[in-house]
């Protein structure tokens, strides 16, 4: 994760085995994590580059990688993640990404799903849980939920709302992926 950590704070909530908590910037998730004696790992991405496109996006998708196998790591779930990871997550983990977004995939990709929505006037949106793949928000959808946008909706308001539909779904799909069997990828030292 990224932010707040909200997503992150509901996945435990729920009893999740969450063996390490990832942070690709300094973040309150990040200090959520540490307050609940979660493992963290930050790998900065301003060591990499910083924040533009032209970070060196496969050399921190490998020091992603690394500290994720520092921790055993069998399922990966983003949850607010900002940083969209290159080919080595896949090598290592393909098909063991999951995440969810505030849109009903294919509809507003990207980080300003909730704005995306609002600006083009939609009367409905909500979330999509889906698996992570090379291309953003574009991976097999494994569930998604309406939320309608209210008159009067901000960018914030719709938001909390779409995020109060993804703390309950995100888990709940989180563990049927778990029941279905997780199996560990070729990277997978
Ligand atoms: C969620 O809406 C998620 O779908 C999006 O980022 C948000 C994370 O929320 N990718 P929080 O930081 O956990 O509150």
């Amino acid at each position: 994760m990224s932010g707040t950590g909200t997503i992150l704070q509901a996945l435990l909530a729920e009893g999740l085995p969450v063996v390490v908590v990832l942070a690709d910037r300094p973040c309150r998730g990040l200090e959520r994590a540490a307050a609940d004696d979660i493992a963290t790992e930050l790998v900065d991405r301003r060591e990499f580059g910083g924040f533009s496109d032209t970070f060196a996006r496969d050399d921190f998708t490998t020091a992603v990688v690394e500290a994720l196998h520092r921790h055993d790591v069998d399922l990966v779930v983003m949850a607010g993640f900002g940083t969209v990871l290159g080919q080595p997550v896949h090598d290592a983990y393909g098909g063991r990404i999951l995440n969810t977004h505030p849109a009903l995939l294919p509809a507003f990709p990207g980080w300003h799903a909730v704005e995306d929505a609002l600006a083009a006037g939609a009367t409905v949106t909500g979330c999509t849980v889906h698996l992570a793949t090379l291309d953003t928000d574009a991976g097999p959808i494994l569930a998604q939920q309406e939320v309608e946008v209210r008159p009067g909706d901000t960018a914030a308001t719709l938001h909390e709302r779409i995020k109060e539909v993804e703390r309950r779904l995100y888990p709940e799909t989180i563990r049927k992926v778990i029941a279905a069997g997780v199996s560990p990828g070729p990277g997978t030292p």
